[in-house]
């Protein structure tokens, strides 16, 4: 069923109706979907009665929209395709030093809103901390003016009822030349410049087998 779903959002998002209200014969879509008259209007039924999809007007000329769920609907697919062909077209790897930070990105990492953007966007379930390296001058010029360069995943912001999350960019990398994880750079952060903080699904400090103050190279991808 759920391929029914997204083959029948895809031709829907094509022409605009994430934005806005398009204007919809059932001829046009059956067409669309290379099916019958009848299955097409049965389609929109259902897109509208499982919530991606909002109809207004009358039956001969009516509108539609994609609804969040809707909407949401298609960036997983954009980032499942994503996931598949992206090949980076940049990288840079640079070397920091482990640092231990006040383990607040752990409390980051445990909300349930930037996990499952990692899961959906990245593939993978992030591991309860953060590992953070500390640049030296020269790695940090040289992140800087890479990172501007590098295609990065968004994961968005979002409200819980105790508080707001800020938008975080993630970058793809490997780690130690051996773990993919990525780097993570919030748009509001209690860290330093020189701080690279980098997550993974893996217990790094373990997986590395590092301890404070032990160099550690990372290769940013995008
Ligand atoms: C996924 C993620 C999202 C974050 N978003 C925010 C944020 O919106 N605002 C903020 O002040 N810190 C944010 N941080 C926290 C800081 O970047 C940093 O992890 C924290 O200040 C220090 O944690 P540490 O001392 O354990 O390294 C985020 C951290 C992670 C891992």
């Amino acid at each position: 069923m759920e391929i029914e779903e997204v083959a029948s959002l895809i031709p829907l998002a094509k022409r605009g109706a994430i934005e806005e209200r398009i204007y919809l014969t059932s001829g046009e879509f059956a067409q669309e979907l290379g099916t019958s008259q009848q299955t097409a209007n049965r389609r929109l039924q259902m897109l509208e009665e499982r919530g991606f999809i909002e109809r207004t007007g009358s039956p001969r000329r009516q509108q539609v929209i994609l609804t969040e769920k809707g909407a949401a609907k298609m960036k997983d697919l954009f980032f499942t395709l994503y996931n598949i062909f992206s090949k980076p077209e940049n990288e840079i790897t640079i070397r920091g030093r482990l640092i231990t930070g006040m383990g607040e990105g752990k409390y980051y990492i445990s909300q349930q809103g930037y996990r499952n953007q990692f899961i959906q966007k990245l593939g993978f379930s992030l591991y309860p901390g953060t590992f953070n390296l500390k640049l030296d001058d020269n790695n940090l010029a040289r992140f800087n003016a890479a990172i501007e360069k590098l295609t990065f995943i968004p994961i968005e912001g979002f409200k819980t009822e105790d508080r707001s999350f800020g938008a975080v960019k993630a970058y793809k990398a490997k780690i130690g030349n051996k773990i993919d994880g990525a780097i993570i750079i919030p748009y509001r952060t209690h860290h330093d410049e020189n701080i690279v903080e980098i997550v993974a699904p893996t217990y790094l400090r373990k997986a590395l087998a590092v301890n404070e103050g032990d160099a550690v190279d990372v290769t940013i991808y995008g």
